[in-house]
C-alpha cells in the first residue's frame, strides 16, 4: 500500500491538496503535525479542513465528511525545526519503511521574519530531505519528492512574462528572506536527492476559491479589500496581478505529485497570460457593486505611497501598522507587473485557473461580511473522541 507523507497539511494550500489526495485519488497520508496530542491535531485538520465541507450544510454532515478524510489520515507528531524532524525514533523507523512518497507543503510565509524562514524553509526542508533519505535508505527507492515552493523565487523583476527553467537566476536580488530562503530549498531539494523522482510546483498569489467566497487565509485578501477601497491607486492600471484560484492550486499539487508520467520537473501553478490587469479587476468590483466609483491609477504616486505604508509599518500595534506591513510585503509582487507562464500545468489537468475577475467581487463581500475572520465551527465532541485509525503510527499520549 502507498503512503504520502505530507508536511503542512493543515495550512491553507495543505487543506486542498489533502482534501483531494484522499476525497479523489483515495491517497492515504500520514500528516506531520505541531500538536501535543492526538486531539490537537485532529482539531488542526478539522479547522483546516471544515471549509471544503460545504459552507451550508449542517455540523453533522461536515463531521461525517471529516471522518471519512480522516479514515485515510494518520497523524505524525513533529516539527520542521526541531531535531529529526522531532519525530520519536522508532515512529521514524516505522514510517520510513512505508513512506512510499513526500508532499512538502510546509513553510513559513512570514516575509518580515528572516529567522523564521530560515528555520521552518531552510533548515526544516533539509531535515524533509533527510526523512527522504532514510525512506531511501530503508526500501531502495522514494517514488517521488514534491517541493511546494513559490514563483517567488523569480527575484526582482518587472514586466515579464516567467518561464519555469528559467525562473530561478542566482544574480537577481529576491524581495525578502521568504523567496531567498524558498529558492535555496528547491536547490537543496535538487542537490541532495540527485536520483529521486522529483517535483516543484510554484503557486502564484493564492487568493480565494472559484466555487465558493470563503477563505481561511485573510493576508492578500486583506491587501485586496483596502487597495479595492481606494478611490486612488497608485499604480498602473495595466500592471497584471498573477493571482491563481485555491482550488486550481490545491488539484494541481495533489494530481501532479501522483502523476507518475508528468512531462516536467517544475510547474507554475498560475494564472500566466490570462492573468488581469489591475484596471479589469476594478471595473468587475464595480459591476458587482455600481455605486463604487471607478478607481483613478496614479503611478505617479507610487514613491509617495510606498513611503507611507512604510510609516504606516512601522506605527505601535494596531489596524494601521498591520495594514502597513502587508501592503509593505506584498506591494513589490503588486506592482511588479510579472506573470508565470502556466502552459505545462494547463496541458497536464487539462484545466485553465477561473479569473480572477469572475470570483474577486463575492471574495471582497464575505471577506468585509465576516471582518477577515472565518467562522470556524469548533471540533465535534464525538470526534474528538475517535478511535486511533487502524493505520496508526504516533504513539500520542
Ligand atoms: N498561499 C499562497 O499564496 C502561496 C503562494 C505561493 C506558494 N505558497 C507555498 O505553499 C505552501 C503552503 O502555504 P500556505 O499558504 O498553505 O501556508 P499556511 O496556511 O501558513 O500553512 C503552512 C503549513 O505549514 C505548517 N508549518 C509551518 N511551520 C511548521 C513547522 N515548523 N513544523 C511543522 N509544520 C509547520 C503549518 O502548520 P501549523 O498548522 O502547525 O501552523 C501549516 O500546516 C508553502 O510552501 C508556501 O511557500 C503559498
Amino acid at each position: 500500500m502507498s503512503l504520502v507523507f505530507v508536511t503542512g497539511g493543515t495550512g491553507y494550500l495543505g487543506s486542498y491538496a489533502v482534501t483531494r489526495l484522499v476525497l479523489h485519488h483515495d491517497a492515504k497520508l500520514a500528516l506531520l503535525v505541531r500538536a501535543k496530542n492526538k486531539k490537537d491535531a485532529i482539531a488542526k485538520l478539522w479547522n483546516g479542513l471544515q471549509m471544503h465541507a460545504g459552507a451550508h450544510e449542517s455540523a453533522a454532515s461536515k463531521a461525517e465528511w471529516f471522518e471519512r478524510v480522516l479514515e485515510n489520515v494518520t497523524f505524525v507528531s513533529g516539527d520542521l525545526t526541531a531535531p529529526h524532524l522531532g519525530m520519536d525514533p522508532r515512529v521514524r523507523s516505522e514510517l520510513a519503511e512505508r513512506t512510499s512518497s513526500i508532499l512538502h507543503i510546509a513553510a513559513s510565509l512570514n516575509r518580515r521574519s528572516e529567522k523564521a524562514c530560515l528555520n521552518a524553509n531552510l533548515r526544516g526542508t533539509l531535515s524533509v530531505v533527510g526523512f527522504a533519505r532514510d525512506v531511501i535508505a530503508k526500501r531502495g527507492r522514494l517514488e517521488r519528492f514534491t517541493d511546494v515552493s513559490t514563483v517567488a523565487v523569480c527575484g526582482r523583476r518587472f514586466r515579464e512574462v516567467v518561464q519555469e527553467d528559467l525562473a530561478i537566476d542566482w544574480e537577481r536580488s529576491d524581495y525578502d528572506p521568504y523567496a531567498r530562503t524558498k529558492k535555496f530549498a528547491e536547490h537543496m531539494v535538487e542537490e541532495l536527492l540527485p536520483d529521486t523522482d522529483r517535483l516543484v510546483v510554484r503557486p502564484s498569489i493564492v487568493m480565494g476559491d472559484s466555487r465558493f467566497p470563503q477563505t481561511t487565509q485573510f493576508d492578500m485578501v486583506r491587501s485586496f479589500c483596502a487597495l479595492a477601497d481606494m478611490p486612488v491607486l497608485p499604480m498602473s492600471g495595466a500592471a497584471r496581478l498573477d493571482i491563481v484560484n485555491a482550488d486550481f492550486v490545491g488539484r494541481a499539487i495533489a494530481d501532479l505529485h501522483l502523476k507518475r508520467d508528468t512531462k516536467h520537473r517544475i510547474y507554475h501553478l498560475s494564472s500566466g497570460t490570462g492573468s488581469k490587469s489591475a484596471e479589469a479587476i476594478g471595473t468587475a468590483l464595480l459591476s458587482k457593486y455600481p455605486s463604487r466609483r471607478p478607481p483613478r491609477f496614479v503611478p505617479q504616486a507610487s514613491r509617495a505611497f510606498e513611503a507611507t505604508v512604510n510609516r504606516m509599518a512601522n506605527l505601535p500595534k494596531g489596524t494601521l501598522s498591520l495594514y502597513g506591513a502587508l501592503l509593505k510585503v506584498f506591494w513589490p509582487y503588486i506592482v511588479f507587473d510579472t506573470v508565470f507562464d502556466n502552459t505545462r500545468v494547463c496541458e497536464e489537468l487539462g484545466e485553465t485557473p477561473v479569473p480572477f475577475t469572475e470570483y474577486c467581487g463575492e471574495l471582497y463581500r464575505w471577506s468585509r461580511e465576516v471582518k477577515f475572520a472565518y467562522p470556524f465551527v469548533p471540533l465535534p465532541e464525538r470526534l474528538a473522541k475517535l478511535a486511533a485509525p487502524s493505520q496508526e503510527i504516533t504513539t500520542w499520549a
